[in-house]
């Protein structure tokens, strides 16, 4: 449970609400255990048939809690939220919906490499400062974005860590459509559309435009191993120590 993620169910829809907006949703251990909760929930629930991930006006995350990191460098060991919420994702078995309205980094953006249609409002930014704080790629984004979006504009977004518009996101393919005015309301009414189709149906159409998921798991592992390591490194250390100075 935590008090910034919101869960609620209604005619079939799970709607996942990250809300922390006086920290622009950046994401604590709490809020992924209390997503990872609710992603389990939608699995084990035949009446839900999709799930909806969506922020507050000008936030949808700004990624990990900087301050946990920090925690995590000054010798404490890697949350098991993080890589229970990364699997719980890539393991999801309800079509995932995001409604992107602001800032969309870190995680934000490798989360949305999970969904099966993301919808951004035109002042969204996507980013993922990885290099800028010493760290790696994680959520199996290292090998989903270059299958979506090709090489270069994959090591862009994640080693470069150059930001993305709307429109840009979209077409690079990390968005489905760019929305000006109801963002949520477009990802809500893509959910109905999906929780109209016959279920099972809907599962195999899904489990085969998505493919196996033995690789993405793997390479979350993959990347896991080297972030826990970057995350005490003095590079990121210095680099969150700043974050937390200014
Ligand atoms: N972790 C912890 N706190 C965060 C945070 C994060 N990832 N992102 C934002 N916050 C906090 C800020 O420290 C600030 O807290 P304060 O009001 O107590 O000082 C508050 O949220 C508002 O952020 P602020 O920086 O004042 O807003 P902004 O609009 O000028 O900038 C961001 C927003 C998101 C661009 C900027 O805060 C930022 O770069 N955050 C870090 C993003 C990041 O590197 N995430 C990790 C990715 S792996």
């Amino acid at each position: 449970m935590s008090e910034h993620v919101r869960v609620e169910a209604e005619a079939g829809i799970l709607t996942i609400a990250m809300e922390r907006p006086q920290k622009k949703n950046a994401l604590t251990r709490e809020m992924y255990a209390a997503m990872t909760q609710a992603l389990q929930r939608a699995d084990a629930d035949a009446a839900i048939r999709a799930v909806v991930f969506t922020g507050v006006p000008g936030a949808f995350s700004s990624g990990n809690d900087i301050g946990d990191f920090a925690a995590i460098a000054a010798g404490g060991d890697l949350p098991a939220e993080v890589p229970l919420f990364l699997h719980a994702l890539a393991g999801a078995e309800k079509p995932l919906i995001a409604a992107v309205d602001g800032l969309a980094i870190g995680i934000g953006t490798t989360l949305l490499l999970h969904c099966d249609l993301a919808y951004a409002s035109p002042a969204s930014q996507f980013r993922t400062p990885f290099l800028d704080l010493g760290l790696v790629p994680e959520a199996a984004s290292s090998l989903i974005a270059p299958r979506i979006m090709g090489h270069q504009r994959a090591f862009a977004l994640l080693v470069l860590g150059e930001a993305f518009t709307a429109e840009e996101a979209r077409e690079a393919g990390l968005v489905h459509r760019v929305v000006d005015g109801g963002v949520t309301e477009a990802a809500m009414a893509a959910a109905r559309k999906l929780s109209q189709r016959a279920p099972e149906a809907l599962a195999i159409a899904r489990g085969l435009v998505r493919g196996p998921r033995e690789e993405i798991t793997a390479r979350i592992e993959e990347e896991l191993t080297h972030f826990a390591r970057r995350l005490r490194s003095p590079e990121a250390q210095a680099a969150f120590k700043a974050f937390l100075a200014r």
